[in-house]
């Protein structure tokens, strides 16, 4: 388990830090992200997304249909576990196969299907610091994830 935290001073830093993540993000991986309520999670997939060549308007929250797939060279399944009643519910989804396929899988309110996810994984909590600042902290588990985590520093670029 290796761990990193990034201040984002505003969306422009949040944009930065997703960049550097897009370049460095193996071919399959589970991304979950924690925040409350309007920290930022959306946007960073967003912002990862037209990193990856999507079309960065065709990433909305998922909070209603609970997952969106967004086809491509780089495949990525955003997953909202907000409104899920139990972890029943997500297992319903398909999840585990989704994680398995070649593709970005990133979940909004991780911490709330932990025992869903795998253990190999990125974690990223998004702490909100002021009206257009943020903290990402970033846990790694598993050798794949903690490569990345240990190159993201320098991969960033102003
Ligand atoms: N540095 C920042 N990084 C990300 N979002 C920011 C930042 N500063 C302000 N924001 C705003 O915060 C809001 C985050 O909303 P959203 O991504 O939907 O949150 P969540 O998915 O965590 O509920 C957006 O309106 C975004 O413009
Ligand atoms: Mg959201």
């Amino acid at each position: 388990m290796s761990t990193w935290q990034f201040e984002a001073t505003d969306e422009h830093d949040t944009e930065r830090l997703a960049a550097a993540l897009a370049r460095l993000l193996p071919e399959r991986v589970v991304v979950g992200l924690e925040g409350t309520l309007g920290a930022g999670k959306t946007r960073f997939v967003q912002a990862l997304a037209a990193a990856a060549g999507h079309d960065r308007s065709q990433v909305v929250s998922p909070t209603f249909v609970l997952v969106q797939e967004h086809l491509g060279d780089r495949p990525i399944r955003h997953f909202d576990a907000y409104r899920l009643r139990d972890d029943d519910e997500f297992l319903a989804l398909g999840v585990e196969e989704y994680f398995d396929a070649p593709g970005w899988s990133f979940v909004e309110w991780s911490d709330r299907v932990e025992r869903c996810l795998p253990a190999e994984r990125l974690d990223i909590r998004i702490v909100v610091t002021g009206e257009t600042s943020r903290r990402f902290e970033l846990r790694a588990a598993g050798s794949e994830a903690e490569a990345v985590l240990a190159r993201l520093p320098a991969g960033l670029t102003r």
